[in-house]
């Protein structure tokens, strides 16, 4: 579900294999965490982390061809498998069935639609993290109304507005490498005490300066600090104290205004009829008219401890309310906790959290509060290659009551009109955010943004097809600096367009509409794309194939493409084992229909995937799933 309605008209891989391990006992867990947090911080002072496998980030593999094909392609020397697919129980719950005739109950116990963002937490053996064992993290961005449902929309109803809630939200499933030679597969751990579905109707919490707010108060919550559900989950982040941070991307478009919407609900996308969905037709909370606060409590970043099933999911208004693509965590030099953020619409902003407190190594999940007390910035991106984290902070740069804030709570509801006030950089639609583990630097993926007319510097290009990489080095190599260098990585293009504006500056294979980001242990950086279904294969795109996943050395520039995905996908998503040996791939929406909702009486007439790659699965729907990527030497993956 992507807006195209315009509506601002004004970690380190060491730390992150370490940090989001589990122990057996709190000792040894302390033990990872220290050690993490060594390694983090000599990446931040600019020091080089030690390589993992020797390979330093050199790329080994050889580049695969563009391709058009209904399948997903990996180099020579590469094995892929199908784990987790739409429908697939959690633990033993039911099975999928492939006319889409699971209940919303039963779906409340299988994998959502759409996977996208994704992280690895191992479990630790003999105070090692695992590179065979763990917990994998899934978002499930948003469903196919077509695919989900026996008739797709037709007779909408109570059931299937429950069973599109329950498709939404994130799986937290175990996953562990079993068996020998040829027989080595992972495997989904069934039963497992940790298996979870969080869905679009899950309680959690609300904790934050915009807690309890006024504004955050509805019928059924007067006090303002509990809600049902998170959805829209785009990317992510992994915390150091071990928890998964899950984004809320484009929650307007679940919600019905009907009448005039106000300037806070217009500049956020809410307006009459949403996205096509219905949900308000039997839910009341997504009737912007008889729930006027509902909207306000999505948007936000949450908190998700996979170690602890029983505990709440937790959102942080601290983080501001957006359209919120990731959440990507590092450590400040004196260990403050630093996320970036990308608010994914055209001409919007990048953003970055800095928290009060500083975080200590060893400490655990709920002993801080370093996402729920900090300061919000947004960024400020100057022709000279200079940039600046302006602080949205009531009281401070105009955001007083004279210009309609009354409060931080207010500031942090509506994040995009502060940022417009303080004169913020319109951005085209910043996507993922990456940390290089090694320099420190920070790389945001620009999609694309064919609605800009004016060119600026960090946006040097008008009617930005192909989308393009900024990145920037904080002063001092501090992530909490007030002020940064920057400069573009790539302009993405098809190196043989015929228009030197959509050409690029690649130094390797052709691209576009970049979105996942993701630097491995070593630091080579892995991106994956995005190309809208529209314009796949047709147009300014009819050489770049489907969508598809590509690494980058940073160093040289030189870019490879690594893998090609079935028609109709996008590819996103992505997490390694600590030993980069396996890749953790996920497949959202094959088969997708430009602009519409697929046709449930013709199911596979974009795409068959992926029943008709693995044997194993039999008929059915198109299905998102998640992959994992092993050499077959068992080597570490990209080399
Ligand atoms: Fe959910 Fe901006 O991608
Ligand atoms: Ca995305
Ligand atoms: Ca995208
Ligand atoms: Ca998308």
């Amino acid at each position: 579900m992507k807006d195209d309605l315009l509506s601002n008209d004004s970690a380190n891989p060491h730390l992150e294999q370490l940090l989001g391990a589990r122990a057996a006992g709190s000792a040894t867990r302390r033990q990872i965490l220290q050690a993490g947090l060594g390694s983090a911080a000599l990446a931040f002072f600019g020091l080089p982390a030690q390589a993992a496998g020797g390979g330093g980030s050199a790329i080994g593999f050889r580049p695969i061809a563009a391709a058009t094909d209904d399948a997903v392609r990996v180099p020579e020397g590469y094995t892929l498998q199908l784990l987790y697919a739409w429908g697939d129980p959690i633990s033993l719950g039911p099975a999928f069935r492939g006319d889409a005739s699971n209940s919303a109950p039963e779906q409340a116990e299988q994998a959502g639609m759409h996977h996208d963002g994704m992280q690895f937490f191992p479990f630790v053996n003999d105070g090692r993290p695992s590179s065979t064992h763990g917990l994998l993290c899934i978002n499930h961005e948003y469903t196919d109304e077509g695919l989900l449902h026996v008739g797709g929309t037709a007779a909408w109803s109570h059931a299937k507005t429950l069973k599109s809630q329950n498709a939404h939200g994130i799986s937290v499933i175990e996953v562990q490498l079993r068996g020998g030679g040829s027989e080595l597969r992972w495997q989904i751990v069934r039963p497992s005490a940790y298996a979870r579905r969080i869905t679009a109707r899950t309680p959690m919490r609300i904790d934050g300066p915009a807690a309890g707010a006024v504004d955050m108060r509805t019928r059924d919550d007067r006090r303002g600090n509990v809600v049902f559900g998170t959805l829209a989950n785009c990317a992510m982040g992994l915390t150091p104290w071990g928890t998964y941070l899950s984004c809320e991307e484009n929650f307007n478009g679940y919600f019905n205004a009907s009448g005039t919407p106000t300037a806070a609900q217009r500049r956020y996308g809410i307006r009459e009829g949403g996205s096509g969905l219905r949900w308000h037709e039997h839910d009341s909370r997504f009737d912007v008219a008889s729930e006027p606060n509902e909207a306000n409590r999505f948007g936000w970043v949450v908190e998700v401890d996979p170690w602890q099933p029983g505990r709440p999911p937790v959102k942080h208004t601290a983080l501001g309310r957006f359209k919120h693509e990731g959440a990507t965590v590092t450590l400040a030099s004196d260990g403050r906790v630093v996320v970036y953020m990308g608010d994914d619409e055209a001409f919007e902003y990048i953003y970055k959290y800095v928290s009060r407190d500083r975080f200590i190594a060893g400490s655990s999940a709920t002993s801080g509060r370093w996402l729920e007390v900090g300061t919000l910035y947004v960024a400020r991106f100057e022709a000279d290659g200079r940039g600046q984290w302006v602080a949205l902070q009531h009281g401070q740069n105009n955001l007083n009551e004279a210009n309609g804030f009354a409060g931080q709570a207010e500031v942090l509801i509506r994040a995009r009109q502060a940022a417009d006030l303080v004169g913020a950089t319109k951005m085209d639609r910043p996507e993922w955010i990456a940390v290089q583990p090694q320099s420190g630097e920070v790389y945001c993926t620009l999609t694309n943004n064919r609605q800009r007319v004016t060119a600026d510097a960090a946006n040097p290009r008008a009617d930005n097809a192909f989308g393009h990489i900024i990145r920037w080095r904080e002063d001092a190599g501090d992530a909490a600096a007030g002020r940064f260098s920057w400069d573009i990585f790539v302009l993405c293009g098809d190196s043989q367009h015929s228009d030197a504006n959509k050409r690029g500056n690649i130094r390797g294979d052709s691209f576009g509409s970049p979105d996942g980001l993701f630097f491995d242990r070593a630091g080579r950086l892995w991106i994956q794309t995005d190309v809208p279904g529209r314009l796949m294969n047709h147009g300014d795109y009819q050489r770049i194939g489907n969508n598809q996943m590509l690494v980058a050395d940073v160093a040289s520039g030189e870019i490879r493409r690594f893998l090609t995905g079935p028609s109709g996908c996008e590819i996103t998503g992505l997490t390694a084992t600590p030993d980069s040996c396996n890749l953790f791939v996920n497949v959202q929406h094959p088969g997708e229909v430009p602009g519409a909702r697929s046709d449930p009486a013709r199911p596979l007439a974009v795409s068959g995937w992926p029943a008709n790659q693995f044997a194993e699965v039999t008929g059915g729907r198109p299905r998102s799933a998640t992959l994992v990527i092993r050499r077959r030497d068992g080597g570490v993956v990209g080399t």
